[in-house]
């Protein structure tokens, strides 16, 4: 059993956070004392430059039993998988609407890090520019396996089963309609907390996702900070043959320690793994007309060098009533310079009638033209505009800056959904013509 302090979480977004799950672990007034009372190493990992402004400077301080150094070398990981890197040039990208049924179960044992497939992604992780898109899809626990990726960040997102993630920095408990966030580099192993498990992932090479700017919104709304929870210090102290698998420049690499290497008794800093719950979010939306752009719904971005032009943000679709006076409510139809990963936890999306389903996904490249199905047009400019709750639903997306690159098994398997375009080719010509 891990040792831990009997808080679970500390709460905030990107907090200088503090915690020990052993009295005394934690120096007092310094970083790096001579001689650690307890005899613990010191080991401070950045998750950006030294230089970084101050706002963006993101660094945590661990006492450990042993320093990460201490391993044999790492060598390419032996099991072929289907996890695929940037950058993406497996196959050419078409400019079709593209959209895919569930994953399928593994059928023989499936951990976390075996069982990552992924659909597409853009940019180059030796850049720091760009996401992979994965869907996970497991049946058994991580044993005595750990991961990092020194890639990019994680953002996990179950849609069947909850996972128990026990981090360098503590554990994390998610499930479906909750979001974990693991930073790179930080090392954590996967405990299934029911049979299967299945979810997106969204490894973000850029900057860390960061909480948006509200702009005239004010001080408070959409994610608000304090519901962002982030672990106490929990340690296991323990020895023996630890496998410990790296995701490094896009390949899978395997080491051995003598250790486990979630040895961490105590740690300060904000850089840090943590949880949500998108039940919290305070969705904000028109009640007056028209309908806005899906970037009021943003939970979580991470900013490219482009102002104003994420690398990728994360919005959520939320269960939320609809109001909008003498407006077509769904999304209309529209092409964007930016390109939009969906997924669905669970409900129905509003703007498909059928075949968007959970655990399943689409993608709607740069100008590739996208909106409702003919079936939802009809009914959207037909409807009686009362109020209307939209409560089972929760839906998401990856909105990235440059085009999403499927992977070959995204596009040559049975799960693409070739007559995806014919949900549009029922929508009839309404205008009558010019009179002459
Ligand atoms: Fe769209």
């Amino acid at each position: 059993m891990p040792h831990r302090a009997k808080l679970i979480y500390q709460s905030g977004f990107g907090n200088e956070f503090a915690t020990e799950a052993h009295a005394g672990a934690l120096p007092v007034g310094q970083n790096s004392p001579q001689r650690h009372p307890l005899g613990l190493y010191t080991e401070q990992v950045s998750g950006s430059a030294f230089s970084a402004p101050r706002g963006l400077n993101r660094r945590t301080w661990m006492y450990r039993i042993r320093p990460s150094v201490v391993h044999e070398p790492y060598e390419p990981f032996p099991e072929e998988t289907l996890l695929r890197s940037g950058p993406f040039d497996e196959v050419p990208t078409p400019p079709n609407q593209m959209r895919w049924n569930p994953l399928p179960f593994p059928t023989v044992p499936t951990d976390f890090v075996e069982g990552m497939v992924t659909l597409g992604g853009n940019g180059d992780p030796a850049a720091q520019d760009g996401v992979g898109i994965h869907i996970y899809v497991a049946n058994a626990s991580m044993t005595d396996r750990y991961f990092y990726n020194a890639d990019g960040e994680m953002l996990i997102l179950p849609q069947q089963g909850g996972l128990r993630i026990a981090t360098e920095c503590g554990i994390l408990v998610v499930d479906p309609g909750k979001l974990a966030v693991i930073p790179r580099g930080i090392k954590f192993h996967v405990e299934l907390l029911d049979s299967r498990a299945r979810g997106y992932i969204c490894e973000n090479y850029g900057q860390p996702f960061r909480l948006p700017d509200l702009g005239p919104i004010g001080a408070n709304g959409l994610a608000n900070p304090r519901d962002f929870l982030t672990p106490v210090a929990a340690f296991d102290d323990a020895e023996g043959d630890f496998e410990v698998v790296s995701k490094f420049l896009g390949r899978l690499w395997t080491s051995h320690y003598n250790h486990s290497p979630l040895d961490v008794v105590a740690w300060h800093g904000n850089y840090a793994p943590y949880v949500y719950d998108m039940a919290r979010f305070n969705t904000i939306n028109t009640v007056s007309f028209d309908h806005p752009d899906p970037s009021i719904f943003t939970v979580l971005t991470s900013p490219s060098h482009v102002h104003g032009t994420p690398n990728v943000d994360f919005a959520i679709f939320p269960p939320r009533w609809l109001v909008a006076e003498h407006t077509f409510r769904p999304p209309w139809f529209h092409r964007n310079m930016m390109n939009e990963f969906m997924g669905l936890i669970h409900g129905e999306y509003d703007a498909k009638a059928e075949g968007f389903l959970p655990g399943g996904a689409s993608l709607h490249n740069c100008m590739s033209g996208h909106g409702p199905d003919a079936e939802t047009f009809e009914r959207a400019t037909s409807a009686d505009l009362k109020p209307h709750s939209i409560a089972d639903t929760l839906a998401f997306m990856f909105e990235t800056r440059m085009a999403v690159r499927p992977t070959r098994y995204a596009l040559e398997e049975k799960i693409l959904q070739h007559e995806y375009y014919e949900c549009w080719q029922g929508l009839k010509r309404h205008y009558p013509g010019r009179a002459s």
